[in-house]
Order: structure tokens, then sequence, then C-alpha cells
């Protein structure tokens, strides 16, 4: 039987070695700046552990971060591969490490498992990620919002059951919707918060005879704290990623209404907004086509990214308690959900700013049937019990005649409606928002750098 070695020394069948490796020496390229993190801070932690001999002394972990830094440089310029043989990430620098330093790079696996490490290096590399995905959220926002005030009175029908309901405005639609994108930053964040915890020192969920000091590493990754319990911290693996993707799917759904209300007011029948004709592809056939293919596909990447949400919640669902090699099928779901989650924030926040409105195509929508819950509340001021008034313009809606749009739209003064959209908290959320990043930005860009320089 063919067999290939692997720095495990133990020889495996080479079809079972390919399909046990998967997808792992591409998708794990990007968890290469966090598992050398990830190794800093254990050699660090290794060699500051009260044994004696020390299992590395402070020199050799300082030449381990060292050559880590260069790991690191290495794979940037794309000059540092993962080899089938290697399996994955953690094997692969490993072995780079052991060429380079020898006998000390068989050192920085001690008292630490895969299973640990890899959980640390996607832990970091979630963190990374949902800090820049954050940041496109709020751009999208910003740009919504600036969408909203720069048409803010301008009216538009309101709709239930797409039907024409009532006066509304471009400002409240704009912003009704970036309100809504701001508010899935709670379940991002609840994500962020639980890939905030470290594994390092469960090793293989076991934890191990040695004297680690599991908060110093937690500390030196930047984490809020280490997961406490050792078997606990190993089933954790998978059910963060899986909490990650079901933000993410939520925040799309939110993403793919946005992109469905402005398919339908820039269809030609309504005409309420115009989307740059670069924004949009032609016809092979069609001429005179424009098509928002681009806010379609917004709609069948939503539909994705829910579909490896539960994907992920599958696949974990009926496993035992413990590692299992299923946990690796983790890695593909989560990194393409973040991916397609950013691209269509980048994206969409790019159309929102090129939309422009026609006002006139607004105004025209105003049948005079959506004025008639106004002349309702009218009569209500005037002295008529509501369903005395609401059962007066029922049984005479014909009688229902044109309005101003403008003067309904100034009419609704409470907090959130047309006439009483608050600027300043739209304005505050979003400056919230950029300084919460930028503070755990900051705090996770210093562990880094403290670790590999
Ligand atoms: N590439 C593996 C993964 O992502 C690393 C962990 C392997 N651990 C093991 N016990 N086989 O899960």
């Amino acid at each position: 039987m063919k067999t290939e070695e692997t720095i495990t020394d133990r020889a495996v069948d080479p079809d079972i070695l390919a399909y046990t490796v998967g997808d792992d020496p591409v998708l794990d390229r990007e968890l290469t700046t966090w598992d050398c993190m990830g190794t800093a801070a254990h050699v660090t932690m290794l060699s500051e552990m009260p044994v004696e001999p020390p299992v590395v002394t402070k020199d050799e972990a300082a030449r381990v971060r060292e050559e880590l830094a260069k790991v690191v440089a290495a794979a940037k310029a794309g000059e540092f591969t993962i080899e089938e043989s290697d399996q994955d990430v953690h094997m692969a620098v490993e072995r780079r490490l052991t060429e380079t330093l020898g006998d000390l790079g068989k050192k920085i696996h001690t008292g630490r498992s895969r299973n640990d490490q890899v959980a640390v290096d996607v832990r970091l590399h979630v963190k990374d990620q949902l800090l820049g995905l954050e940041d496109e959220l709020a751009a999208l926002a910003r740009a919504l919002v600036d969408f909203g005030k720069a048409h803010d009175r301008v009216p538009l029908v309101g709709r239930t059951h797409l039907q024409p309901a009532m006066p509304s405005s471009v400002g409240v639609w704009a912003t009704g919707h970036a309100e809504m994108l701001l508010d899935q930053t709670e379940n991002l964040e609840a994500a962020y918060r639980l890939n905030d915890l470290c594994p390092l020192g469960s090793a293989a969920g076991y934890g191990v005879p040695l004297p680690l000091d599991r908060k110093r590493t937690s500390d030196l990754l930047g984490f809020a704290r280490p997961l406490h319990n050792v078997f606990g911290a190993s089933m954790a693996r998978g059910e963060d990623e899986a909490a990650l993707l079901c933000a993410l799917a939520q925040m799309m759904s939110v993403l793919s209404r946005l992109a469905e209300d402005m398919i339908l007011f820039s269809m030609p029948e309504f005409g309420y907004f115009r989307l740059p004709r670069a924004y949009c592809t032609g016809s092979s056939i069609m001429p005179q086509k424009y098509n928002p293919d681009v806010l379609e596909l917004v709609r069948s990447k939503t539909a994705q990214v829910l579909g490896l949400a539960t994907a992920s919640l599958s696949l974990l669902h009926a496993m035992p308690g413990g590692y299992n090699r299923d946990l690796q099928d983790c890695k593909g779901l989560y990194m393409k959900g973040l991916s397609i989650a950013r691209t269509t924030l980048r994206i969409l926040a790019k159309v929102v700013a090129g939309m422009s409105i026609d006002e006139d195509a607004l105004r025209r929508g105003f049948i005079p049937g959506v004025f008639a819950t106004d002349v309702a509340l009218r009569k209500v001021a005037a002295g008529t019990p509501w369903r005395e008034a609401y059962h007066q313009v029922r049984d005479n809606l014909e009688a229902l005649s044109s309005e101003d749009p403008d003067a309904a739209v100034a009419a609704k003064t409470h907090a959130g409606a047309t006439a009483g959209l608050d600027w300043s908290f739209y304005a505050s959320r979003l400056d919230a928002l950029a300084r919460s990043v930028a503070e755990r930005r900051a705090a996770f860009d210093g562990c880094r750098r403290a670790l590999l320089g």
C-alpha cells in the first residue's frame, strides 16, 4: 500500500489523506497570521512557566517570535506554502520553524493540540474580520442616512402589502433601513464576544499536566478571558462560528429587503429611484435593458448565507462531545459567509451612494386613497370618535381627493415620523459604532504588534 509521510510520522493512504485534509491547505492560508500570533503567545507563556529546566528559555522564545514574524511576512508575499503532507497551517508552521530553528522548532507544540490551536486561529480571524465587517456595515448605514438626509422630506408613498398606504418620505424609508442595519450590530457583537474567549491551554480538550498560565496567553492575544472548562473549550469550536453565521444570515436578510425595495422602486413602473447606468447590466438580446442584477444577487447571496448557517448547525447537532474532525468543515462555511457578507455590504454602500431620485415620479404615486387615514384623523381632531370617522371615510372613498403630499409629510411631527426624524440620533449611533470598532481594532493590533513586531 502506497502511503504519504506526514510530520506526525504516521503513514497515511494518499486518498484518505486527501479526503481528510480537504481544502485546508487553501483555507488555512487565511489563518497563517493568526496561527503565528497564537504560537507566539503560547511560546512566550511557555518561556515564563515555572519549571526546571525551562521548556524554552526567554531567548529561545524571542527567536521563535522573530521567525514567526518572518513566516507572516512570507505568507503576505505569497511565499509560504501549506503542502498536503503538512495537512494544515499548524503543521506547516511547525515544519518551517523546525527547518529554520532545528530542535527549538520541535518545542513549540509543547502542551498544545491542534484542537486548541485551530480554535484560537479561527477566533482571532473572526475577530479581525468582524471588525472589518462592522466598519463596512457602518459605511452602508452612513450611505443610507446621507441619502435620507439629502432627500429628507421628499414625499414617498408608504406601502403595506405593497399597496399604497399612507404618506411617507424618502428620509423615513432610508433611515428605516439604516436603523435596521445598525441594530444588526447587536447580533454581530454577541458573536464577537463569543469569539473573544481564549481556548488555548485546553489542548486536545482535556488540559495537560503542565503549569500552563492560560490567563497569560489569553491576555497576550487580547482576548477578554480564557474559556474556563477545557472540555467546554473544545466543544465551543464550531458553535461560535455558527453563532457568527446566524448573525450574518440575519444581517443579510436585512440587506436583501433593502435590495428588494431598491429593485421595485427603480423599476420603470415606479420610477422613484434611479440607479446609475454603470451599475446596471444589459441584455444580450434586448438592446433597451438596464437590469439591476447587482441587487438581485443580494437576494441570492442572502439565501446562500442562510444555507451556510444551516449547514454549520446541521454539522454540529449530532456530534458527540470533544473534538471530531467534522469541525474542520466549519471553517470553509464561516469563511464563505464572511466573504459574501462583507462584499455585499461594500457593494450596497456603493449602489446606495450612487442612487438618485425622481421627485415627480415620487409625487405621482400619491393617489387620493393615500390620504384616507389622514382625513379620518382630521375628523377625530374635530371631535368625531375614531371608528365613526373611519366609517365615514370608508363609506365615501370616492369623495377623497388629491392633497398636498408635502403638507402630509410635514404633519407627522412625532419621533421617527416624516417630520420628526432625529438626525443626531443616527449621527451619534454611527459615531459610537466607529469608536467601538476603532478601540477594539487598536487593542487587537497592539497585541499583534507586541507578539510579532
Ligand atoms: N485541520 C484540523 C481542523 O481544522 C486541525 C485539527 C486536527 N485535529 C485532530 N485531532 N485531527 O480541525
